[in-house]
C-alpha cells in the first residue's frame, strides 16, 4: 500500500462528505491544512495518560480532572508486553481491562488518539514489546524479520478487532490511530516493516480510519519514520523554535494539518539522579506561544463544540497535545511503574527508570491537580471555553505512620516455595529468556570448585551482568555485582561452599539499538579468570507466591537473625475508617521491592534515589481488617525495619549506599 491507498481514503472520505455532511468522520483536509471532523475543519488539544500505570478505580477521576482541564482528548498508549503475557496468552482483565478504560473516555466525552504500537518506548519495560520475543535470540525486533512480523501480526488480530467498532466513524471516540512510534530514531529504518503495519492496520481498521506516524524532527529520523499512506506528524518541546519544527513536518508532508503529537510537560527520573523538573511558567508560556502563533493569523482552537468555518485556518497548528521529549515522555498524568513494568535508557551507561512516573506531570502521580495544571487550564482558556464546573480536589492522603516488621526468612531459604517445581541444572548459565523467566529474579548456585584461601576475584566479561547480582557464599552475603559498575568481588572459602547469585532484572531498555535486552548471567561467572561451571539455576515465581498471599498464611520460619543479603520481611496495619491512598518510606532500608495485600507496588532504592517513597494507591488497601505487608530487601535491612507511611511523596533525595549496607 503506498499513495494509492491514501488517495482511496481521501477520495473516499471526500464522496462520503458530500453525500452526508452529517455523517460521522474524521479526515485529513489537504486544501485547507486541517483536519475535518464531520465534515467541518477540526482541532483539539489533547494530554498523554497512561491506563497501564493506573489503578483501575482511579481511570475515571484521572479522565475526568483531565477533561475538566479543557482538554478534548487523551492520547492512550497500549502496551503490547502488559497483554499478551506469553505467546498466545492474553490478558484484558482488572486494571488491563483496556476497553473498560476506552468506555470511561467516552463516557466522559474524550476523543482519543490511540498509540497502539507494536512498539511505544513510554520508558515502559523493553518500550512494550514482549520479552518473550527474545525467546528466539537471533529475533532483529522493529524490522521485516519474519519471526518478529509473525509475533506483531498475531498480536494484531488479537487486539485491532477490539478497537475497529470504536473508531469515529464507526460511532466511536477515537479519531486517530498511530502506527509503530519514532521508527525514524531506530537503527534499522526498514520501510518493509512499516509497510507490512500499513497493511496489517488498513485490513483489520478498514480503509476509512486516520492512521499517523510521529518522529522527531531530524531529517534522517522524517526520512526513516515516514511512509507513504501515513499521515506524518512530528513531536518536539517547549524549547524548540516552532517555525523550524514545523518546517521539519513540511518537507515530509507538503500539505495537511500541522500536528506536534507530543509536548513535555516534566520529564522522568533515573535511579541515582537528581528528580527531574520543568516549570509550571515555562510549560505554560511555551502552550501560550504555540496557541498564540495561531491566534496572530486568526487561529482559534477548535473544539467539538466550536467550529470554525475554513477560511480562518490561515494557520494550521492543528493538535497541541500535552506531553513528551524526543523520545516518549509528554504526560498530562504519568502514574506509577508498578511491578516490574519500569523501563530503562542506555546512554553510554544502563540507566533504569524509578518507580514514580510522577513526570512532574500536571496531574501528579497520584493524580492530584498541580499548579503545572492550573496554568495550563488558564491558558486554555484563554482560547476557548473550560467545561462547567469546578476541578475536582485533591484526594484525600493518609500518614498511617510507623509500622514495625519482622524478618521472615532470607530468600536462600526459601528457594523451595519460590521455585516450587525445582532448579534446572545447567553446566553454564542460561538468561532469563533461556528459562523463559520474564520478569524479576533468578538465583544461580553453584559450589566452589577448589581451596581460595587467599582472596580471589569473582567476576564476568563486560556486559554480562544484567543487571544486578546479589552474591552470597556459603549464604553470607558478600556484595553485589552491578550493570555498567562494579562486575568484581573478591571471596575466598573452601572447595564445596556454596556460592549463589541472585540475579536481578531491573527493567529492559525501552529506546534505541539495544532494546534486545537480555537479563541474567549473559557470560560465565569466573573465579580467577577460571569460568565456573555445574550450576543449580532457580527461576523464582515470587509474586505468584506473594500473590496466594504467603508468607502471611506460612508457617513462621526460625530466621537466622541477619540483616544483611536478601530476605523477606513482614508486617501488618490497619486503616481507621477508609483506605486512603498513602506514600511509604523506608528509612534505613537499601534497595528491594514491597508488596501490599499482594500488589506489587514496584522497587524502592533508598540509599540510590532520588525517589525516597513509593505510592500506595488506596485501592490496594483494606478499611476494617490488617493489610499484609511483605518486602524483600536485598542488600541489607535496618537494625529495626521499620516502614514509615506519609501522606506526601519524597522525589528528591539521594543518600549514600555503602555495600554493605547498615554494617
Ligand atoms: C525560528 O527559526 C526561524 C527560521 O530559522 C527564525 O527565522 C526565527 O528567528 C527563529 N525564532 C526564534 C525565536 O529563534
Ligand atoms: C533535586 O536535588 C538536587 C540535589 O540536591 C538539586 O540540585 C535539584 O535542583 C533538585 N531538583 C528539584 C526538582 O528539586
Ligand atoms: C548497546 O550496548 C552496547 C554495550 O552493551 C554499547 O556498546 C552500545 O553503544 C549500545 N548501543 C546503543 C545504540 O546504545
Ligand atoms: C562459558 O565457558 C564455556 C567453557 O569455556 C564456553 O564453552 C561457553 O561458551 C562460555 N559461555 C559463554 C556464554 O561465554
Ligand atoms: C493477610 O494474611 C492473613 C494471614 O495472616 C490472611 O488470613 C488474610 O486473608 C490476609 N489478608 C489479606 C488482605 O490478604
Amino acid at each position: 500500500m503506498g499513495l494509492p491507498a491514501l488517495g482511496l481514503l481521501l477520495a473516499a472520505g471526500l464522496l462520503h462528505t458530500q453525500a452526508s455532511p452529517s455523517a460521522r468522520s474524521f479526515q485529513l483536509d489537504y486544501e485547507h491544512n486541517c483536519f475535518r471532523k464531520d465534515g467541518a475543519p477540526f482541532r483539539y488539544i489533547s494530554g498523554s495518560i497512561h491506563y497501564a500505570r493506573i489503578p483501575r478505580p482511579a481511570w475515571r477521576d484521572r479522565l475526568l480532572k483531565m477533561y475538566m482541564s479543557g482538554l478534548s482528548a487523551v492520547q492512550v498508549y497500549i502496551p503490547w508486553n502488559y497483554h499478551e503475557t506469553l505467546p498466545g496468552v492474553y490478558d484484558f482483565t482488572g486494571n488491563r481491562d483496556v476497553e473498560a478504560f476506552l468506555d470511561l473516555t467516552a463516557e466522559l466525552g474524550l476523543l482519543v488518539i490511540l498509540r497502539p504500537g507494536p512498539y511505544i518506548c513510554a520508558e515502559w519495560e523493553m518500550g512494550g514489546l514482549p520479552a518473550w520475543l527474545l525467546w528466539k535470540p537471533d529475533i532483529i525486533l522493529r524490522t521485516s524479520n519474519p519471526a518478529y512480523l509473525a509475533a506483531v501480526d498475531s498480536w494484531l488480530h488479537v487486539l485491532l478487532p477490539k478497537i475497529k467498532p470504536r473508531l469515529y466513524h464507526q460511532g466511536g471516540n477515537i479519531i486517530s490511530v498511530q502506527v509503530e512510534n519514532e521508527y525514524g530514531s531506530y537503527y534499522a529504518c526498514d520501510h518493509g516493516y512499516l509497510r507490512h503495519l500499513l497493511g496489517s492496520f488498513r485490513a483489520l481498521l478498514g480503509s476509512e480510519v486516520l492512521l499517523f506516524t510521529t518522529d522527531s524532527t531530524g531529517a534522517q529520523e522524517l526520512r526513516c519514520g515516514t511512509l507513504q499512506g501515513l499521515y506524518a506528524t512530528v513531536d518536539f518541546g517547549p524549547g524548540s523554535n516552532v517555525t523550524e519544527a514545523f518546517g521539519a513536518q513540511r518537507r515530509v508532508e507538503p500539505r495537511g494539518p500541522l500536528v506536534n503529537s507530543e509536548y513535555y510537560t516534566g520529564w522522568l527520573d533515573y535511579w541515582g539522579e537528581a528528580h527531574a523538573s520543568t516549570s509550571a511558567a515555562w510549560v505554560a508560556r511555551g502552550l501560550e506561544d504555540m496557541l498564540q502563533l495561531g491566534a496572530s493569523t486568526n487561529m482559534q482552537v477548535v473544539t467539538r463544540q466550536r467550529a470554525q468555518p475554513p477560511g480562518q485556518w490561515a494557520s494550521p497548528l492543528a493538535f497541541i497535545p500535552l506531553g513528551s521529549g524526543q523520545h516518549g515522555p509528554y504526560m498530562f498524568h504519568g502514574g506509577t511503574n508498578f511491578a516490574y513494568w519500569s523501563g530503562a535508557d542506555y546512554k553510554g551507561q544502563y540507566k533504569p527508570v524509578t518507580t514514580s512516573y510522577d513526570y512532574d506531570a500536571p496531574l501528579s502521580e497520584a493524580g492530584d491537580p498541580t499548579e503545572k495544571l492550573f496554568a495550563i487550564r488558564t491558558v486554555i482558556s484563554k482560547f476557548q471555553p473550560l467545561p462547567a464546573g469546578p476541578m475536582p480536589p485533591a484526594t484525600p492522603k493518609y500518614a498511617y505512620g510507623w509500622v514495625a516488621l519482622q524478618k521472615y526468612a532470607d530468600l536462600l531459604d526459601v528457594l523451595d516455595v519460590l521455585c516450587p517445581s525445582g532448579p534446572i541444572q545447567s553446566q553454564f548459565p542460561l538468561t532469563f529468556e533461556a528459562l523463559k523467566q520474564v520478569h524479576g529474579f533468578v538465583v544461580y548456585h553453584t559450589q566452589l570448585p577448589w581451596d581460595v584461601p587467599d582472596p580471589a576475584m569473582l567476576g564476568a566479561p563486560p556486559h554480562s551482568i544484567c543487571d544486578r547480582g546479589y552474591v552470597m557464599l556459603q549464604k553470607e552475603y558478600q556484595g553485589t555485582l552491578e550493570r555498567d559498575g562494579q562486575t568484581t568481588l573478591h571471596v575466598t572459602g573452601r572447595a564445596g561452599d556454596s556460592l549463589d547469585i541472585l540475579m536481578e532484572n531491573m527493567g529492559r531498555i525501552s529506546f534505541g539499538a539495544n532494546t534486545s535486552d537480555f537479563k541474567g548471567l549473559l557470560g560465565n561467572l569466573s573465579l580467577n579468570s577460571r569460568p565456573l561451571s555445574n550450576w543449580l539455576i532457580y527461576p523464582l515465581a515470587i509474586d505468584t507466591t506473594v500473590q496466594q498471599g504467603w508468607p502471611h498464611t506460612a508457617l513462621p520460619k526460625s530466621s537466622s537473625g541477619g540483616r544483611v543479603g536478601p530476605a523477606f520481611y513482614t508486617g501488618t496495619f490497619e486503616t481507621p475508617g477508609i483506605a486512603w491512598d498513602t506514600f511509604v518510606k523506608f528509612p534505613g532500608w537499601s534497595k528491594g521491592l514491597l508488596w501490599i495485600n499482594g500488589f506489587n507496588l514496584g522497587r524502592y532504592w533508598s540509599c540510590r534515589g532520588p525517589q525516597q517513597t513509593l505510592f500506595v494507591p488506596g485501592s490496594v488497601l483494606h478499611a476494617g481488617r490488617p493489610n499484609n505487608i511483605t518486602v524483600l530487601e536485598l542488600e541489607g535491612a535496618p537494625p529495626t525495619p521499620l516502614l514509615l507511611f506519609l501522606d506526601h511523596p519524597l522525589y528528591n533525595r539521594t543518600l549514600g549506599c555503602s555495600t554493605m549496607a547498615t554494617e
